[in-house]
């Protein structure tokens, strides 16, 4: 989260956002939350997400409030969709994840429509040390709070209730991470395992480095020594492919291509399931099905569809090794 200043633009690493929405300046903003990776929202300067012209009674709900960067995964160009639009005041109650040093009570600049206060806008520091004022005058005496437990990047990257992975619209909802990783026997491997706390992912697949600290192979060796399918081996590609496919939505996604724009960290899958979705549709499954762990190389209309057996009859057993040959016993050698 940026907070705007002097009607400047926040700057971003990879990406840039050319405008606010249609109607406003950049005089009228008075935070940005996100635009780093994905997509962005904008806070008006009564502290309400912008998601209407104006000045107007919000009604419109066509008007485009949220901008998605272009996604090449997706295949979608960058462009404006609607959030919310014309659902009336929209509170700006997201401070609890994108702020550091949050607190429910008041509200941030003394604007009305932000729920809480913060120290600081955006993911910072003291977010995961905690407060460091403490350590910065006495550095030698008063050591700072290093805390690797995956619940710590689980307070912000959860779904409401833990053991339940949240659905919407066809997608899994985003931001679950921790959740996920709670639906299997990963619930032993915390984040920090994978993830350097200070690069993350973002940075590291835009500089075309390894995105993560541990990779599958470390852990899995016998997985990776065994794949069923000779084509598959040939192309070589990574156990994520399959393991962690989008299953969840942010900014983009396509149902009918099984893909969204933010990986699974739910890992396990279960080769006789082929859908993702409770029959509600409010829920993911624990397991990943073959629709997204295949069929976003192998759907319909697609170069090399499969039919729902074929998927099956390939995915069980697939890093099973086939039993050796059976030894057979050596000929006693006949003694003098
Ligand atoms: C429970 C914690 C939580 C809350 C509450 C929350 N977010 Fe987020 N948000 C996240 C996390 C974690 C991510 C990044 C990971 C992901 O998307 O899976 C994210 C990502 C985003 C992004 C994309 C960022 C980018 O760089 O592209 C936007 C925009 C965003 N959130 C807006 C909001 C808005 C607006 C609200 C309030 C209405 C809100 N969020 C409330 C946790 C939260
Ligand atoms: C997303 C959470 C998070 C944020 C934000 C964060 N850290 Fe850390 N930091 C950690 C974790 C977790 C460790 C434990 C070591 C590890 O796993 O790499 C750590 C370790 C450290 C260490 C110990 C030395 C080391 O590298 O092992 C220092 C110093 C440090 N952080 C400083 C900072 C500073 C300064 C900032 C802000 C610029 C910052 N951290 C932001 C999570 C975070
Ligand atoms: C205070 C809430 C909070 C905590 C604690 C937190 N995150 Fe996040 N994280 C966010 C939000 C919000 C975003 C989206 C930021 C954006 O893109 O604008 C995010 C983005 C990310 C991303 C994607 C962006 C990137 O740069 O790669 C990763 C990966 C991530 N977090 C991992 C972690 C890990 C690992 C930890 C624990 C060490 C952690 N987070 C702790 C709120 C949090
Ligand atoms: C730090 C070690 C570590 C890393 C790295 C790791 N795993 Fe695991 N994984 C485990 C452990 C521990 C288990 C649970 C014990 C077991 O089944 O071997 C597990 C279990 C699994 C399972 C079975 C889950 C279940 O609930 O039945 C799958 C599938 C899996 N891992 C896939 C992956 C993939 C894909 C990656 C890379 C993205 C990965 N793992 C990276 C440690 C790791
Ligand atoms: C077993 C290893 C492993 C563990 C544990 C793990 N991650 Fe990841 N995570 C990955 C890998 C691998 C990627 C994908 C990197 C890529 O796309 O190249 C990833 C990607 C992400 C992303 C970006 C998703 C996207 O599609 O852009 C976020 C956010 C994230 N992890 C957060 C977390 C959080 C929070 C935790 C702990 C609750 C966590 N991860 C635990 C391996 C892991
Ligand atoms: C990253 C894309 C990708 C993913 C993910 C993927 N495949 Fe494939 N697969 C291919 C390509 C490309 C071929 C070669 C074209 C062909 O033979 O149809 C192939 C070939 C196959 C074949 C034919 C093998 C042969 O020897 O003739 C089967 C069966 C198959 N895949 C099953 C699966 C199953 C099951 C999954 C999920 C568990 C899966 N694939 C996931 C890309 C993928
Ligand atoms: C083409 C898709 C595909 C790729 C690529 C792939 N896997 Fe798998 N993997 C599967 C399927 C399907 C299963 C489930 C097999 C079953 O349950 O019979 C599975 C199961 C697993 C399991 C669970 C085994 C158990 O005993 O529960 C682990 C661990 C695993 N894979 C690791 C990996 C690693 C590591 C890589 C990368 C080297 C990888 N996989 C690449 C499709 C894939």
């Amino acid at each position: 989260m940026n907070k705007i200043v002097d009607g400047k633009p926040p700057a971003y690493p990879y990406n840039q956002l050319e405008t606010p929405p249609e109607g406003y300046t950049w005089d009228d903003i008075s935070y940005v939350i996100g635009g780093y990776n994905w997509k962005a929202l904008f806070v008006d300067k009564t502290g309400y997400i912008i998601n209407g012209k104006p000045g107007e009674v919000v009604s419109d709900t066509t008007y485009l409030n949220q901008y998605n960067y272009a996604n090449r995964d997706v295949g979608q160009d960058a462009a404006w969709v609607s959030y919310h639009s014309g659902e009336g005041k929209l509170v700006t109650d997201c401070g609890t994840c994108h702020s550091t040093g949050y607190k429910p009570d008041g509200n941030q600049d003394e604007m009305e429509g932000i729920q809480g206060t913060w120290a600081e806008a955006g993911v910072q520091c003291e977010a995961c040390h905690g407060p460091g004022s403490l350590h910065a005058q006495n550095p030698r005496g008063i050591a700072m709070k290093i805390e690797r437990d995956g619940a710590l990047c689980g307070s912000c990257h959860r779904s409401e209730s833990i053991e339940m992975v949240s659905a919407e619209d066809g997608f899994v909802k985003h931001t679950q991470q921790y959740s996920e990783l709670f639906q299997s026997k990963h619930i032993v491997t915390d984040c920090v395992l994978c993830h350097n706390p200070h690069q993350l992912v973002v940075q590291l697949r835009q500089d075309r480095q390894q995105t993560s600290r541990t990779q599958c192979e470390n852990c899995h060796f016998k997985e990776a020594q065994q794949q069923s399918n000779e084509k598959h081996k040939a192309m070589s590609f990574a156990c994520i492919e399959c393991h962690m496919p989008r299953v969840a939505k942010s900014a983009w996604g396509i149902a009918e291509s099984f893909t969204g724009d933010v990986r699974a960290h739910l890992m396990a899958i279960d080769p006789n399931q082929i859908g993702q979705l409770s029959s509600n549709e409010e829920s993911s499954l624990s397991q990943i099905g073959l629709d997204y762990a295949c069929r976003h190389c192998h759907g319909a209309g697609m170069a090399s569809p499969k039919t729902d057996e074929e998927l099956i009859n390939a995915a069980r057993g697939y890093h099973s090794v086939p039993l050796p040959a059976p030894v057979s016993s050596p000929t006693p050698t006949p003694t003098p």
